[in-house]
């Protein structure tokens, strides 16, 4: 996280006077259930110390002025009646996307200066982009997105589905905007309501190591995926009255003829379990067993669902080389990005060296390896609760 200083020294220094309002929209860690929360799923992600700062003016004008300090660039929309249309995919489509979803709620714009910045690895599988699409719901419409945090969550997700082509599930959107210091998040995706539990890892630190691999193709591999388990639940819906993959007892998968089917709707229900298995390891302080439950469920990403790649996997392997990690895995989509392992307090220093340097022998890539604390959901930083 920007500190109140840096980024207000960015925004004076872009703007040439001071800001007033001071944000901050963190990323999202997956601990455990991936690729299930369009399935109805449960998950368990948690918000992050790292995300977007911003500082913030209001004007009196009908003008928004948005600049991205680590893009150098500025989105500027002069008439609000016109918001354009920007690249799928690109910083500005977010917040277009984002702004042009509000509007036609009906919430009204007004005009600000604003300045951000991130510290969170940008496309690399730490939700930048609901942390994004979060930041400016909640500058534009705080006060109204307070009253219902879920709402938020929905609107950012389906600005993602429209102007990204992304069609992910509510997952990330939720976490950065109902995130809890200390808390992971059990989410019902079925129900769309959560359970805050407890995230005390006792003598663990849990780390993520940033692969540094582009990932490439991932939002086409990632609706590829979708249109399978779409595909398989058509399939079962024949013979099992439910209408969530993760609903299907593993006894009728052998429905399904098809291996790739097959394999797919495998981990989708072995993963559900699991998330099961871990907030019940958590709540136990059974941090042991959590490990094991995260490297079960890369495995299962891997073999079955096939969205893990070399990269991901040698960084796996090479952490659970070290005697200090308990455990290990992808995190959010794959095809690149994150994984996130549990080491033990004192051997974070340990850890990241061994990986930064066997990492970059096998693949020539660089990784980093932080470590990580859990934070509040988007939020605006400068003010108290009384
Ligand atoms: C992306 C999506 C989420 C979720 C994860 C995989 O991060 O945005 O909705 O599906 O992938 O678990």
């Amino acid at each position: 996280m920007h500190s109140k200083e840096s980024i207000q020294q960015l925004f004076q220094s872009y703007y040439g006077e001071e800001g007033v309002e001071w944000y901050f929209s963190p990323g999202r860690v997956n601990v455990i259930g991936e690729h299930i929360d369009y399935n109805g799923g449960y998950v368990m992600p948690i918000a992050i110390n790292y995300g977007v700062s911003a500082m913030v003016k209001r004007n009196s004008g009908n003008v928004i002025r948005i600049y991205a300090h680590d893009f150098q660039e500025e989105l500027h929309i002069q008439r609000f009646d016109k918001i354009p249309m920007s690249i799928p995919g690109s910083w500005k489509s977010y917040v277009t996307g984002m702004l042009t979803i509000m509007q036609r709620k009906g919430i009204v714009l007004d005009g600000l200066d604003m300045l951000m910045a991130s510290d969170l690895p940008i496309g690399a599988g730490l939700s930048s982009s609901a942390a994004l699409e979060c930041l400016i719901g909640y500058v534009f419409a705080g006060d109204y997105y307070d009253e219902d945090r879920t709402e938020l969550a929905k609107d950012a997700q389906q600005a993602e589905h429209e102007f990204a082509g992304v069609m992910c599930g509510i997952m990330d959107q939720f976490a950065v905007a109902c995130g809890k210091i200390n808390n992971a998040m059990l989410l019902d995706c079925q129900k769309i309501s959560c359970q805050y539990i407890p995230f005390d890892l006792g003598n663990y630190r849990l780390m993520v190591i940033n692969s540094n691999k582009p990932r490439a193709l991932a939002d086409s591999k990632y609706n590829e995926r979708l249109a399978e388990c779409r595909k398989a639940m058509e399939l079962l819906r024949f013979f099992h009255p439910v209408s969530n993959l993760v609903d299907v007892s593993s006894l009728s998968l052998a429905y399904l003829e098809d291996d790739t089917l097959y394999a797919r709707a495998k981990h989708v229900i072995s993963e559900n379990n699991r998330v099961k298995l871990a907030c019940n390891a958590l709540l136990d302080g059974d941090i042991l067993t959590l490990g094991q439950l995260m490297l079960q469920s890369h495995e299962s990403l891997d073999e079955d669902y096939e969205v893990a790649g070399d990269e991901l996997n040698t960084l796996i392997e090479y952490a659970m080389m070290v005697k200090e990690c308990i455990g290990a895995r992808m995190t959010g989509a794959g095809f690149g990005g994150c994984c996130i392992a549990l080491v033990e307090s004192g051997a974070e220093e340990k850890f990241s060296r061994y990986l930064r340097k066997k990492y970059k022998e096998k693949t020539g890539l660089h990784c980093e390896v932080f470590a990580i604390e859990v934070c509040d959901g988007v939020g605006r930083m400068d003010v108290g609760i009384f």
